[in-house]
């Protein structure tokens, strides 16, 4: 029924019309403060340097961490999450918990030089491990004592450094207890503990395992990372990590898990969920662009926008620090076009 001037159809581009329009129409905005920057820091100098694999990210020594550290800040990202790259790795990973290991003096500097950044900490053995598996050895089940054991010892040490948050990314069942316990005797009970609860066993993890050496020497992680295949595991995962005392629930990959995120969102409306755009998110976009095929700021800035629209409060990503200055920018400029 139209009387010639009313179209008998919605308009729904009026508030598409204009730039204004439009920012005022958002739903999402994505600020720095969003966002957490991922470090890789190396013991030994000579394995500080670029990753091939992802462009742009480079692997740096304590020595190098300082000025990084300050761009970081400046950028107006408020977190970084910090992997160390031991000297020497052992059958069990007993670097991971040295007090005076790569993540602990890490954290240390960080503190020194910016006490405002937010420090998390990546709690797992396959760095520090020569067979590159999570736990001691392959194969290891959520039920191996000695596991738990030395990931509770290495978030201590992580803690006592001065690390704010401890994020365990093994996803062995009973890690986040051991480790809630393991800070709360120690005196840590302020330390948070962000929970890899959904990690998938994606095979987007792949530049990452070579910007930490971390891949395993044979066989997968399949047995204790999620299957892409399920969502409602996935649920299940982030229920059992928040009732042993996760205080941040960790999703990644996080384009590929916005499902996942909107559903956790849903379900456990007041739980903080981060994301984790994982390597292989980056390593897609960085490649794409270096062959001229997609425009890098606004792919990037595009992916990490979608993924807090679908409800993380908190993005790890490897484009943090670039895309916050980018942020800036364009803030500005709208400022400017628009007085
Ligand atoms: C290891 C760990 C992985 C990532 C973070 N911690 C990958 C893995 O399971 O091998 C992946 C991060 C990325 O790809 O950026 N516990
Ligand atoms: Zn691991």
């Amino acid at each position: 029924m139209t009387d010639g001037r009313h179209p008998s159809f919605r308009v729904l581009t009026r508030l598409r019309r204009t730039d204004a329009l439009r920012s005022l129409r958002r739903e999402t905005h994505l600020a720095p403060e969003d966002l957490v920057q991922p470090i890789f820091v190396a013991e030994a100098e000579r394995d500080a340097g670029p990753v091939p694999s992802l462009p742009g990210v480079n692997r740096v020594s304590l020595r190098e961490l300082g000025p990084m550290v300050d761009e970081i800040a400046a950028s107006g990202v408020r977190g970084v999450l910090i992997f160390g790259i031991p000297r020497v790795k052992d059958q069990c990973g007993g670097a991971a918990r040295d007090p005076r290991g790569i993540v602990p003096r890490a954290v240390e500097s960080i503190k020194r030089r910016s006490p405002d950044l937010a420090v998390a900490t990546d709690v797992c053995l396959c760095q520090y491990t020569t067979h590159g598996h999570c736990g001691v050895a392959a194969g290891t089940s959520g039920l191996d004592r000695r596991t738990l054991e030395v990931l509770g010892r290495t978030a201590v040490a992580h803690a006592a450094a001065g690390a704010d948050l401890v994020a365990p990314s093994g996803m062995f069942d009973g890690t986040v207890r051991t480790i809630r316990e393991a800070l709360d005797v120690g005196g840590f009970g302020q330390v948070g503990i962000l929970s890899y609860a959904v990690k998938y066993a994606s095979t987007l993890y792949g530049p990452f395992r070579d910007a930490a050496a971390s891949a395993p020497a044979s066989g997968d992680r399949r047995s204790h990372q999620i299957d892409p295949a399920n969502a409602r595991e996935a649920l299940a995962e982030a229920r059992e990590d928040v009732r042993e005392g996760a205080d941040a629930i960790m999703v990644k990959p996080a384009g590929p898990s916005l499902d996942v995120i909107a559903r956790l969102r849903t379900a456990m409306p007041e739980l903080a969920i981060a994301a984790y755009q994982v390597s292989g998110e980056y390593a897609m976009i960085a490649a794409a662009a270096e062959r001229g095929w997609l425009d890098r700021r606004s792919a990037a800035l595009e992916s990490l926008t979608v993924i807090k629209r679908a409800g993380a409060d908190m993005i790890v990503s490897y484009w943090a620090t670039e895309a916050a200055r980018w942020l800036e920018q364009g803030s500005t400029a709208g400022r400017r076009r628009s007085p």
